[in-house]
């Protein structure tokens, strides 16, 4: 399919104010009909147990219309469903032809979901062979250090998206910046939030960062970018703490914001979201909501509203990625989780988008029967699998190993 038409096109460019920056660009009219529910607040859980009927192997998310003699990577693919149209947003990507030669590379980027039948098959819209460009726009002051210091920035993104109107979603990103040509050397900016607003009538898709920008690494909680969740007007912005074991002797790979033991959650109106001001933090023990941002110098555990407890060790009671979304199928709020160690998905479940969390979590996937002895990422979603049953009784699970991701189906019974 090297004849696959470049229907997508950089039209408008980056527009830089004071207030916000913005690109806008064509997306190729793809329709994945999708249901969006509104659950309410409140819900009475049907505890199915989650027994597991089966998990189908999906396939590696792929690219048809790209050489097939070339790698396409993405890092880490999220989804968002916005107008019955399906995005992946994911962080860098590079295309590599045979001889391993870059053929396109952008620090962020986006595909789409073609078929819901076919969860692997993507179709890559900012990293083409054609032309490249990144979705996340700089902001002017992330332009002025790269160009003055000679740095890279590089954006990901670790929770699906979530809807807050018809027409637009949010989702928190994480910016990295690098020194030019020295890929170890990076330092994290933070994480900011990124507010997508598809026009359905001309098929374009407009990404804006509004200012102010960054929820710094270790000094703030990075609210949102574990996970976002809109119910009723308001959007759930979930963080993990930032937990150093007393014995960090693992060594090697992890989050440099620390482990993520704890998760605590901010109440956003969805309206004003892009105001911070009117953002309010939930304190678990006492139940009640403070306009004062906690800041996590200590650990900060009886405001937690989940604490990883399923395992003996400390190190193994640490969260790798989660999702947090309403099941129709179970009428209730999910949390799907992946720990740092051993590698496993599990759920718990809640009967509001606060709690009180089910604990311990039931176990419904061993990635080792998979192959899989690393599981460096793992997120879940009930939007591909709608029809033939209540939204929540297929999740599609995606994991990513060595890079790749892999999507399974996973049917509840
Ligand atoms: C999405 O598709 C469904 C089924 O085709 C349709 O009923 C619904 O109106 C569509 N929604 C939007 C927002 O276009
Ligand atoms: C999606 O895939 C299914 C099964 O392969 C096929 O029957 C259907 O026509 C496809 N839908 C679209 C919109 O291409
Ligand atoms: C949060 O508060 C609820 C209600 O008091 C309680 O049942 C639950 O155990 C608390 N969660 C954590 C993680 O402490």
């Amino acid at each position: 399919m090297a004849s696959f038409l470049v229907l997508v096109q950089l039209i408008v460019g980056t527009f830089a104010s004071a207030a916000s920056v913005s690109t806008t660009f064509s997306v190729p009219n793809i329709l994945t009909p999708h249901r969006e529910l509104s659950p309410p607040f409140r819900v009475t859980p049907r505890n199915l147990g989650f027994s597991v009927a089966s998990v189908s192997n999906e396939d590696y998310l792929h690219d048809d219309s790209i050489d097939s003699s070339y790698t396409v990577t993405p890092f880490r693919p999220t989804l968002c469903s916005i107008q019955n149209r399906t995005f992946w947003f994911a962080g860098p990507v590079q295309i590599q032809d045979a001889q391993k030669r870059t053929v396109a590379l952008t620090s962020s980027s986006v595909a789409m979901a073609l078929n819901f039948s076919h969860p692997s098959w993507i179709r890559e819209l900012s990293p083409r062979p054609e032309s490249s460009w990144p979705i996340i726009p700089l902001t002017p002051a992330e332009q002025f250090v790269s160009a003055t210091y000679k740095k890279t920035y590089q954006f990901d993104t670790s929770a699906h998206c979530s809807l807050i109107s018809d027409t637009s979603a949010v989702q928190f990103w994480n910016a990295w910046s690098y020194n030019a040509g020295t890929y170890n050397c990076y330092s994290p900016s933070g994480s900011f939030l990124a507010i997508y607003t598809l026009d359905p009538a001309t098929n374009k898709l407009t990404v804006s960062r509004p200012a102010p920008v960054y929820q710094k690494l270790s000094i703030q909680y990075p609210y949102g970018s574990f996970s976002t969740l809109t119910v009723q007007g308001k959007t759930y912005l979930y963080a993990w703490d930032v937990y150093y074991p007393p014995s960090d002797d693992m060594g090697g790979e992890h989050d440099p914001g620390g482990y993520h033991r704890d998760i605590h959650v901010a109440v956003a109106p969805t309206s004003t979201i892009e105001d911070k001001s009117t953002w309010k933090y939930y304190d678990n023990r006492t139940g009640t909501f403070s306009s004062t941002e906690p800041l996590p110098t200590t650990r900060r555990s009886s405001a937690a509203i989940i604490i990883l407890n399923d395992f003996s060790t400390e190190f193994a009671n640490t969260f790798l990625s989660a999702s947090i979304f309403y099941s129709e199928y179970h009428d209730a709020y999910l949390l799907v989780y992946a720990p740092f160690y051993p590698p496993g998905i599990y759920v718990r479940f809640a009967p509001t988008p606060l709690g009180p969390w089910s604990s311990r979590g039931t176990k419904i996937m061993d990635p080792t029967q998979f192959g899989y002895t690393v599981v460096r990422y793992a997120l879940a979603s009930p939007i591909f699998f709608q029809t033939g049953g209540k939204a929540g009784q297929s999740l599609l699970l995606t994991l990513t190993g060595d890079y790749k991701t892999q999507a399974f189906k996973l049917n509840f019974t």
